[in-house]
């Protein structure tokens, strides 16, 4: 026989591997980004969620932008009065309350229609700057505060370049975000498995439990189907001369590209591998932010993204010269657990994380943190 406690006990674990758990389960359930991953997981269909969470063939380069964290440690500061922390700074003339921005992630409608505009009014509400084709069109027409940069270039010649820049300037973004590291729409094996077709970002996956159809664009094909393959640095200075907005060149990793990037005029650069999802094997952004930011010598800001999941890794790649980081998959994972009160959720998360981690780490504003933060220990 159970005593009352016991019973009681077991009725808890009960309850809480039970579906009656799962309905309680509300945007406050998960405590950090990984949860609202596992939720997403369980929430989404597996060719949205693979489509999101996997990298390019044998996703090495997937893995090692998390590990890459993980040989990174903190070397916190003692006996400093901590009771104010401050988590803005300016980036490209504009305030910012948290050093943290929404990168460009196509296919959203995978998650749920329209996605792009949620997760834009989410990031309005959390202050946070975001990245999208389309995302604020909506928000700029009601003459919402939104602070915008763009990302879809179209054909990379001078007249595309020049319209394409006057166009997104009009439109009200404060800065294109030039995407160099896809020249090639990449080999994901977790699509090849899935039969994936590429006409699901614009159509949305089979519903649950409907069969999949047999892919109208193979994602195998789809491997050699060029994106740009003819993007070189001479674009920069095509759209800078028909329009006043600055360049963010993102999918930088050689330090001799982010020399290449300063002398063509980009305003800043984001040391990124694409989250994984392009060239497999390319180094984690963690082990290139370094090198870059000495090739680029303080002539203009560098962001990072890849990895991010925690506010602890944002302080460690602000540590290694990063002026901000992008963040892709995290807002995601909120998005498809909860919609906008879970991106909201991520984006508020990521703030509270980092500023927490600054204040056990004895850094009060950003302009504290430097390389003598951290120690990479070798696995
Ligand atoms: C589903 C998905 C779609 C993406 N689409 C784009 C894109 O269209 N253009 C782009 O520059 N980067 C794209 N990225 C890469 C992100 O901008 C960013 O570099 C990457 O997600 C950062 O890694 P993280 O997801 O670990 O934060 C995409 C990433 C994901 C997960």
């Amino acid at each position: 026989m159970l005593s009352r406690r016991s019973a009681f006990r077991s009725l808890a674990a009960l309850a809480a591997g039970s579906p009656l758990f799962s309905q309680t389960e509300d945007v406050n359930t998960p405590v950090n980004v990984h949860e609202f991953e596992e939720i997403a997981k369980r929430k989404l269909h597996k060719l949205a969620y693979d489509f999101i969470a996997s990298g390019a063939e044998d996703e090495r380069t997937l893995r090692a932008n998390r590990e890459a964290f993980d040989r990174v440690f903190l070397l916190p500061r003692v006996m400093i009065d901590v009771s104010e922390i401050d988590t803005s700074s300016t980036f490209l003339g504009i305030r910012h309350e948290f050093p943290i921005f929404v990168a460009p992630t196509g296919g959203k409608n995978l998650v749920i229609p329209n996605a792009d505009e949620t997760v834009a009014a989410a990031a309005l509400n959390k202050k946070i700057a975001i990245c999208t084709a389309t995302g604020t069109q909506k928000l700029i027409e009601e003459g919402k505060p939104v602070v915008w940069w763009t990302n879809l270039i179209g054909t990379p010649d001078k007249r595309s370049a020049e319209t394409y820049a006057r166009r997104v300037e009009d439109q009200g973004a404060q800065a294109i975000v030039l995407t160099v590291d896809n020249p090639y729409q990449s080999n994901r094996d977790r699509n090849n498995h899935n039969r994936f077709d590429y006409a699901y970002m614009q159509t949305g996956v089979p519903k649950p439990g409907e069969p999949i159809p047999p892919p109208r664009i193979p994602a195998t094909a789809a491997m050699h189907k060029p994106h740009n393959p003819n993007l070189t640095w001479q674009w920069i200075g095509w759209a800078k001369g028909a329009s006043k907005l600055p360049i963010i060149v993102k999918g930088i990793l050689n330090p001799l590209d982010a020399a290449l990037a300063v002398q063509n005029g980009a305003d800043a650069i984001s040391v990124s591998n694409h989250g994984g999802r392009q060239l497999d094997g390319a180094i984690a952004s963690l082990d290139a932010l370094p090198e870059c930011v000495d090739a680029v010598g303080g002539k203009i800001p560098v962001l990072m993204d890849g990895g991010i999941r925690r506010g602890q890794d944002i302080l460690k790649a602000l540590a290694l010269g990063a002026k901000g980081v992008l963040i892709g998959r995290a807002p995601l994972w909120g998005l498809a657990a909860f919609g906008q009160p879970g991106v909201e959720r991520v984006l508020w998360m990521l703030g509270a994380e980092l500023k927490l981690a600054m204040g056990l780490a004895g850094v009060r504003k950003l302009s504290e943190i430097d390389r003598r933060l951290v120690r990479k220990i070798p696995a």
